[in-house]
C-alpha cells in the first residue's frame, strides 16, 4: 500500500482575527474549524490575511501577507529583512508595547506555571532598541543560485539562511557589514568551508570568529586579513572545537574588555566566553540586582551560575565575602583573573555542575545569607531545591526564561515559604520574543 499523500496547503490567503500573542511573539487565531493557528507578524486585535505555512495535528502556522485592520501598537519594522528573517519576531510592534507584552508574559507564567503572584511589579529596565546585540552566531552557507555566500540568521518559516545585507539589532560595526561578509566569503577559494561566524563585541572592539572546516589557503587568509583591517574588525579562526580559536595573525589579536561603570570594574574575556548580550542593559541590570540584594558588609553571598564574575565582583564591592559557582571551568578561571585584575581578594570561585542533583563541596553550606542566581534557560531547580538547607534571607533570581523562573518560584514560595516580593522585566533582547526578568524572594522564616 502506497503512503498517504499529504493534503497540500491552501495557496490563497486566509482571513483571521488575532486574539492574543503567544510567548514566541506569534499571533494566535482560530480557523473556521476552531483549530489554533500561530501567525507570525500579527498583533492582538488585528484582522489579517495570512498564508498558511505549516499544518500539524493540533495547530496550523502561517505568516501575515496583509493587515486588514491594524493594531494601534503596529509600527513599520525598522529592518528591511524583518519579514523573512527569523532573528527577530516583534519588530512590527512598538517598543513600549513589546516590553508590556513581555511583562504580561512573565506575570502570566508566574500565575499559570508557578501558582505565585509577585507582590510588586518592578518598572521595566529599558535602553536603546537597535544596535544592541554584542554576541551572536551567524550562519554561513555558500549558495551560488542565491548569489553566492549567505550570512545571517535562519528564515522565520524554514531552516534556510535569510538573504540579508544588514542587521539592525547587531552592534553597527558588525550589523552593517553583513553584505560585506557575504562578498568576502564568496571570494574565498574555500567559500564552502566556512560553517559559521561567531560574533563577540566589547565596549569598543568586535571579534569575528570564522569556523573554518578546512585549513584556509594563503590567498584566503590575506582576504580575511584585509577585510578585518579595512573594517576595524578582529578576525579569528576556529579550525576545530571551541578551544582551537586563534587570532588570524598578531594584528588581529586583542583583549576584549567591558566595564561596569557604576562599580568602577573592568572585565577581560575571550570571544567564546559567555557575556551578557546587551551591554547597556547589563550596565543597569547589575546595579538593580545589587540593590535588590540590599547588601551590607556583614553579608556572605553565594552567586550561582556566576560566569566570569559579572555579578560576583560588584557584590564584592559591598559584601564581606562572596562565593561564585559556575559550570564552565574556563569562565571560573576568567572570574578569578578578573577578581585579581580588580584587586578583589574576598571573592572565591568554584567549578561545579549546578544541575547535578548529587552536587556538593565546601562551597555548599549554610553560611550564606544572600544568594544571586542567573541560570541558563533550563533554570535552577536542582540548586533551588537546596535553598531550604542554606536558608538565605534574600534570593535575587535573574532569568532568561519565564517558564523555568515560574517553576522555580513555585518551589521557593509554595514549598519553602519564601515571599515573591517583586519581579520585573528587562529589555535585554528588543525586537525578539526573549524575556529577561528579575525577581526578589525573601525568606519568611529568617
Ligand atoms: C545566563 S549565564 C550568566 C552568567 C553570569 N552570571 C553573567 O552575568 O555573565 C548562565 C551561566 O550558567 C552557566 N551554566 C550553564 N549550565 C550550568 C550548570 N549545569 N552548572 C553550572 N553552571 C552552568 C553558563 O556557563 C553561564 O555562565
Amino acid at each position: 500500500m502506497g503512503r498517504r499523500r499529504r493534503k497540500p496547503l491552501p495557496q490563497e490567503p486566509i482571513n483571521a482575527k488575532i486574539e492574543s500573542l503567544a510567548h514566541d511573539g506569534k499571533g494566535i487565531a482560530h480557523n473556521h474549524e476552531g483549530k489554533v493557528v500561530f501567525i507570525s507578524g500579527a498583533l492582538p486585535g488585528e484582522e489579517v490575511l495570512f498564508k498558511q505555512t505549516g499544518r500539524r495535528r493540533s495547530y496550523d502556522s502561517g505568516e501575515v501577507v496583509e493587515v486588514l485592520s491594524a493594531s494601534a501598537d503596529r509600527v513599520e519594522p525598522p529592518c528591511p529583512h524583518f519579514q523573512g528573517c527569523g532573528g527577530c519576531s516583534l519588530q512590527q510592534m512598538a517598543p513600549l508595547a513589546q516590553i508590556q507584552f513581555k511583562q504580561q508574559s512573565l506575570l502570566d507564567s508566574f500565575e499559570r506555571l508557578g501558582k505565585v503572584v509577585a507582590e510588586t511589579v518592578l518598572p521595566p529596565l529599558t535602553d536603546v532598541n537597535q544596535g544592541y546585540r554584542r554576541k551572536a552566531r551567524l550562519g554561513v552557507r555558500y549558495v551560488p543560485k542565491k548569489g553566492g555566500a549567505l550570512v545571517g540568521f535562519r528564515e522565520k518559516s524554514s531552516g534556510y539562511l535569510t538573504v540579508m545585507d544588514s542587521c539592525h539589532v547587531m552592534v553597527p560595526s558588525v550589523g552593517e557589514q553583513i553584505g560585506g561578509l557575504r562578498a568576502l566569503i564568496s571570494q574565498l577559494e574555500q567559500c564552502n568551508k566556512i560553517a559559521q561566524i561567531e560574533v563577540a563585541c566589547d565596549d569598543t572592539q568586535s571579534v569575528l570568529v570564522f569556523r573554518n572546516l578546512e585549513p584556509l589557503p594563503e590567498a584566503d587568509l590575506q582576504l580575511l586579513d584585509q577585510f578585518g583591517s579595512e573594517h576595524n574588525l578582529n578576525i579569528y579562526l576556529q579550525p576545530k572545537g571551541p578551544n582551537s580559536v586563534v587570532p588570524l595573525n598578531e594584528n588581529h589579536q586583542t583583549t576584549l574588555r567591558y566595564r561596569l561603570d557604576h562599580f568602577n570594574l573592568e572585565y577581560q574575556f575571550v570571544p567564546t566566553d559567555f557575556t551578557q548580550v546587551n551591554g547597556a542593559i547589563n550596565q543597569k541590570m547589575v546595579p538593580m540586582a545589587i540593590e535588590l540584594l540590599a547588601l551590607t558588609e556583614d553579608d556572605v553571598v553565594l552567586d550561582l551560575f556566576c560566569g566570569l564574575g559579572n555579578f560576583t565582583l560588584p557584590i564584592a564591592t559591598v559584601a564581606g565575602e562572596v562565593v561564585g559557582v559556575e559550570g564552565d571551568e574556563a569562565l571560573v578561571q576568567r572570574a578569578r583573573d578578573n577578581a585579581v585584575l580588580n584587586k578583589i581578594d574576598h571573592a572565591s570561585f568554584f567549578a561545579v555542575d549546578l544541575q547535578d542533583e548529587e552536587m556538593g563541596g565546601i562551597w555548599l553550606n549554610s553560611r550564606y545569607n544572600k544568594v544571586l542566581l542567573d541560570p541558563p534557560r533550563s533554570g535552577a531547580l536542582e540548586i533551588v531545591q537546596k535553598m531550604d538547607k542554606i536558608q538565605p534571607q534574600r534570593i535575587v533570581y535573574v532569568s532568561c526564561n519565564p517558564a523555568t523562573l515560574a517553576r522555580d518560584a513555585d518551589e521557593l514560595v509554595n514549598n519553602q515559604g519564601y515571599r515573591l516580593v517583586s519581579a520585573g522585566v528587562m529589555d535585554m533582547f528588543p525586537h525578539t520574543a526573549h524575556v529577561e526578568s528579575i525577581a526578589l524572594f525573601v525568606n519568611t522564616h529568617a
